[in-house]
């Protein structure tokens, strides 16, 4: 199996291919023509091989890269390609919710799969995306690596900070065996929500170590309002943790305002990726290509 690392995802890929007996890995060669239009291109012989191809799309730029990268093995006769998108982007544009909006994230799964033997993401916005895919799909999850961290502080409890993210953090909560709760979130605007605790809330959380677990961090907004919250409440000390760190404009400096550890996994690079996916996005490939 070889490894090939897209601008976006470099340093997972890198660890991807070490987890699995360090394959051989390669990062493309890229550059832009002076209309601005992406080149890549693929080294290394890859005729006959499974390709795996890492690439996070947070951007525009990053989905056109991927999208390159998988006709370029294609056409470099590659066997089969598996297509890693550790961040998904468009993802929560998972429905319409006013006429005449597209699906972003099927549309999207509609694209990324086409050169695609299989795609494999990390904590997608909804499940239900999976299904909007017609070559076999999967989903990692980034609650096992945040779990490998989190036994080694001396947590007392995790929060969601939405019935959204229940599943997520009953899921967490079981593996480290803590107890946990959601909070109630009415969202206001992209960047402003409201929370509240939950009436039926009876555990003990003054000065108790809560971690907050969300699957993304954008603008910051959410977690910035759960932990001036749980604040109130007296809780004792306040970390904040996600699958996927965006971090936009200054959200990394308004949470470290509010929480005494702020940490992500890798599937994007950012100042707080301190837990890596890598095992178990291996665990999936070697899963899907049967080898
Ligand atoms: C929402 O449903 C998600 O789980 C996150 O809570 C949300 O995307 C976080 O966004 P922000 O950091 O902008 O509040």
């Amino acid at each position: 199996m070889h490894v090939i690392g897209g601008t976006a995802s470099t340093a997972l890929a890198e660890r991807i291919s070490r987890e699995l007996g360090n394959a051989p890995f390669a990062i493309p060669f890229t550059k832009r023509f002076p209309d601005g239009e992406m080149y890549v291109r693929v080294g290394g012989r890859l005729e006959g091989e499974d390709v795996v191809i890492v690439q996070s799309t947070r951007t525009d730029q990053d989905l056109v890269e991927l999208l390159l990268l998988e006709e370029a093995v294609r056409e470099a006769g590659a066997k089969r390609v598996f297509v890693v998108v550790p961040y998904f982007g468009y993802a929560r544009q998972d429905r319409r919710f006013f006429p005449g909006e597209p699906v972003s994230a099927r549309a999207f799964c509609r694209h990324v799969e086409l050169d695609a033997d299989a795609v494999i993401t990390v904590d997608l916005h909804s499940p239900q995306t999976l299904s909007h895919f017609s070559k076999p799909a999967y989903e990692a999850s980034g609650i096992p690596a945040i779990a490998r961290l989190l036994r080694e502080r001396p947590v007392d409890l995790l929060v969601s900070p939405d019935r959204g993210g229940i599943e997520r953090v009953r899921r967490m909560a079981q593996i480290l065996d803590k107890p946990w709760f959601a909070f109630e979130k009415k969202r206001l605007d992209s960047e402003h929500v409201e929370l509240s605790l939950p009436a039926d809330l009876d555990l003990p959380i003054q000065g108790k170590h809560a971690v907050i677990v969300d699957d993304v961090i954008s603008t910051g907004g959410t977690i910035v309002e759960a932990a001036k919250l749980l604040k109130k409440q007296q809780v004792g000390a306040i970390s904040a943790a996600c699958t996927h760190g965006l971090f936009l404009r200054d959200a990394f400096e308004r949470i470290k305002a509010v929480a005494d550890e702020v940490f992500s996994t890798d599937t994007l690079g950012n100042p707080a990726e301190k837990a890596s996916v890598a095992p178990d996005i291996a665990q999936i490939l070697v899963r899907a290509s049967g080898t």
